[in-house]
């Protein structure tokens, strides 16, 4: 009678029409497109570089498979199980409870990474056409390092291209699931997988190639911090999108025939193959031109225009990396637009469209104190940090990991294990074993290395 129940729900779901995605490799290349962005190409080979390179590399894969895979099917169960939004989810599965506010957390998370992840893909815009310009050339690091610090703290030149960024994300946006987000992820993530593979065949060939690669590949466990397993489950949430509600948008629009266990596998190694291989472009370039890998937004926009330009055809490969880490960008903000876009658009009167741009709107007001933080408002701090690394830190570090140990809970604890079952329709002898394992781990591994992280980063 139960079950009858929960299978008259689901059918009353699936059957409401807010779109979907139309093939099943539109759904692997646009959940590819959100997970795939600056976490991979910018931020994954620094902090192997920090961690003992091929040391933390095996954390980071043991990281993917106990919390990765698991985290990304349990927003999966959650979307795909109630055709709804962040937030409208949990209200669909679990009428009545508080569990709700998991969803807004989770909105208001989407909201505030778009003030900066815009601010950066603002950025990559702007080197990508000074690369096109064949303006990247001819300084030294000093001089690029300069150039970006003075280009950061433009009061309004960043801010444009940050607006041309949001305009993009909210024109594909504003198309919907398959007009828009998945049309625009089936040209843009082949158009990446490309230039990857085409930089990353370059690599081989860079004097210092051997050097860059076994930096990366030697595990050398005595630069392996205990504080790197902490590093390597954050770097896994914010690469993978979890612990906002992106993916459980972005599984919403699944249809039934897409199966979630391996649908979460593709996507996740894929992900971190990605990571890899950016990491096998900046790592060999870096040693072949004498520099070091250095930290954060510096590596990017301050050391690698003086790789490039040393480099024969310097300027091609410029704008072919800028063009790269601009699409791995603009899917991820297409995605955090979306969570918000959704959410909106199906709880008030106005349509994806409208929504689309006011999200645009509001998301551009903190925008500019994001990117105004890097110059006239670079004297405003908190605990030490400006704006733009409160948002980063308010976030990354805090409502993302929250967000995923109550989602992990949620499914593990709450969750009926008939939908569990019902949605991961696992066809194996053992599938009852294969389940209860699952749900072990949500409720117990899951939650138990996110509240690590979560120590970790309020008190470290
Ligand atoms: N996964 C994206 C990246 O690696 O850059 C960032 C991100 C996108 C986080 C979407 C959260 C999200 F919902």
């Amino acid at each position: 009678m139960l079950y009858l129940r929960f299978k008259i729900q689901n059918y009353n779901m699936a059957t409401e029409n807010r779109g979907n995605f139309s093939s099943k490799i539109g759904v692997i290349l646009a959940t590819v497109g959100t997970a795939v962005g600056l976490g991979n190409v910018w931020r994954f080979p620094y902090v192997v570089g920090d961690n003992g390179g091929g040391a933390f590399l095996l954390v980071y894969v043991g990281a993917l498979l106990l919390l990765g895979i698991p985290g990304v099917i349990a927003e999966f169960i959650i979307g795909r199980h109630s055709h709804a939004n962040a937030v409208d989810s949990f209200k669909k599965i679990a009428p009545g409870t508080k569990w709700h506010w998991i969803g807004y957390s989770g909105v208001l998370a989407g909201f505030l990474i778009m003030g900066y992840y815009a601010v950066v893909v603002g950025w990559t815009l702007e080197y990508l056409v000074q690369a096109c310009l064949g303006n990247l050339s001819g300084l030294t690091t000093e001089q690029y390092g300069e150039m970006f610090n003075q280009f950061a703290a433009h009061p309004f030149l960043p801010l444009i291209w940050t607006l041309i960024a949001m305009l993009v994300s909210t024109f594909v946006v504003a198309r919907g699931v398959s007009g828009g987000i998945e049309k625009a992820s089936n040209v843009l993530m082949p158009t990446f997988f490309i230039i990857i593979l085409i930089m990353v065949g370059h690599s081989f060939f860079l004097p210092a190639a051997k050097e860059g690669m076994l930096y990366l590949f030697t595990p050398n466990f005595s630069e392996l911090k205990p504080v790197a397993i902490l590093i390597a489950i954050g770097q896994t949430f914010f690469s993978l999108s979890l612990g906002m509600g992106c993916l459980i948008t972005y599984s919403s629009y699944f249809k039934k025939d897409v199966k979630l266990p391996k649908t979460a596998a593709q996507v996740v190694s894929i992900d971190a193959m990605v990571a890899v291989l950016s990491a096998m472009i900046i790592f060999p370039a870096v040693f072949s031109f004498g520099m070091q890998p250095e930290q954060g937004p510096s590596l990017v926009f301050k050391v690698l225009p003086n790789v490039f330009q040393q480099m024969p055809v310097g300027t091609l490969w410029g704008i072919l990396f800028y063009a790269l880490l601009f699409i791995a960008a603009i899917t991820s903000l297409i995605s955090l637009h979306e969570v918000v876009t959704a959410y909106l658009h199906e709880n008030s009167s106005l349509n994806r469209r409208k929504s689309a741009y006011l999200v645009t709107f509001l998301v551009m007001v903190l925008a500019v104190f994001a990117s105004l933080s890097f110059g006239e408002l670079s004297h405003i701090t908190l605990f030490g940090k400006t704006i733009f690394d409160l948002l980063d830190f308010f976030t990354a570090s805090i409502l993302l990991p929250v967000g995923g140990f109550f989602i992990s809970i949620f499914v593990g604890w709450y969750l009926d294990k008939r939908i569990i079952a019902a949605e991961l329709r696992i066809k194996h002898p053992k599938a009852h074993l294969i389940i209860k394992g699952y749900i072990f781990m949500l409720r117990v591994i899951v939650p138990t290395c996110i509240f690590a992280v979560f120590l970790y980063s309020i008190l470290g």
